[in-house]
């Protein structure tokens, strides 16, 4: 037997939740949450989102924790297909911008394989929210003006070798790593091993809009050997590039914020 027909007039909204802050939420991401009878959130979504949404409404964790059972993508792409041929109103509610290392690809192909209308709300991803908190911009004309945003590690939980690493370290320009943690090292010594300037200004910028935000400061081949010291825990994002010169770095390795939420 054959799926369900869809009855009614189904819609999924993937809706970027923001790094952290749950005030970094859109205006629209907002409203769609506060409609939603059915949300699927992940893990690292701001929790105090979750208390806009509808009494009555079903909330599903379909994050995955590493202390417990992951669900696989093809399982969270089934909930979703499954969910909207029940209910009208479904929010994917994702970290940060859903188009942004988020598998948004995979879960829009499954909703339009299936006949279900979708729309996507972005949200303030983790790279432009670090360098708001730090206090620095990712371009700047003549000195900075590209910005790449790269995960730092690959499916087998290594430095991608998928990237162009000679390219990143002759980029003038400012690089972001995401998900940087389990490959900090290998990640700094290769960009300086292939030319970047090891003094070059890198921050670490820890856990964003919560509580333990720490922004972390130093240089390019010093950082990993810092935020061993520090205990920088996930997430995280690594930025580096001239446009991340700030007085502190001068000063060696430090901690120049402690607290996010103001
Ligand atoms: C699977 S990716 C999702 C990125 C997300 N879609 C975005 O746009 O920010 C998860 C990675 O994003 C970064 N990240 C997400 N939230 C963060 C936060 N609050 N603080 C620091 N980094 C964060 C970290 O590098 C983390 O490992």
């Amino acid at each position: 037997m054959g799926p369900c027909p869809i009855a009614h007039n189904p819609r999924v909204a993937f809706v970027g939740a923001g790094p952290g802050d749950p005030e970094l939420i859109t205006l629209k991401g907002l409203r769609r949450l506060r409609e939603a009878e059915v949300v699927l959130h992940d893990r690292l979504v701001p929790p105090e989102l979750l208390d806009e949404v509808a009494p009555g409404a079903t909330v599903i964790d379909v994050g995955k924790a590493p202390d417990r059972r992951c669900r696989g993508q093809g399982e969270i792409n089934w909930l979703l297909v499954d969910w909207a041929r029940r209910r009208e109103r479904v929010v994917r509610l994702k970290g940060g911008d859903p188009a942004i290392f988020g598998r948004l690809g995979e879960e829009i192909e499954a909703v339009r394989a299936a006949g279900i209308a979708f729309e996507v709300v972005p949200g303030v991803t983790a790279a432009t929210a670090a360098a708001a908190r730090a206090g620095i911009s990712l371009t700047a004309r003549g000195r900075a003006s590209m910005l790449v945003v790269a995960t730092g590690t690959d499916h087998a939980g290594g430095p991608p070798a998928a990237l162009d690493w000679d390219l990143l370290a002759r980029a003038e320009g400012t690089l972001v790593f995401y998900m940087p943690l389990g490959s900090l090292e290998a990640i700094t010594a290769g960009l300086t091993a292939l030319g970047r300037d090891p003094r070059e200004p890198t921050m670490l910028i820890e856990r964003i809009g919560t509580p333990h935000e720490r922004v972390l400061s130093g240089r390019l081949g010093d950082i990993a050997e810092a935020a061993r010291a520090a205990g920088v825990r996930s997430p995280a994002v690594l930025v580096t590039g001239p446009t991340v010169a700030s007085a502190s770095v001068e000063l060696g390795v430090r901690q120049i914020l402690a607290s996010a939420r103001v």
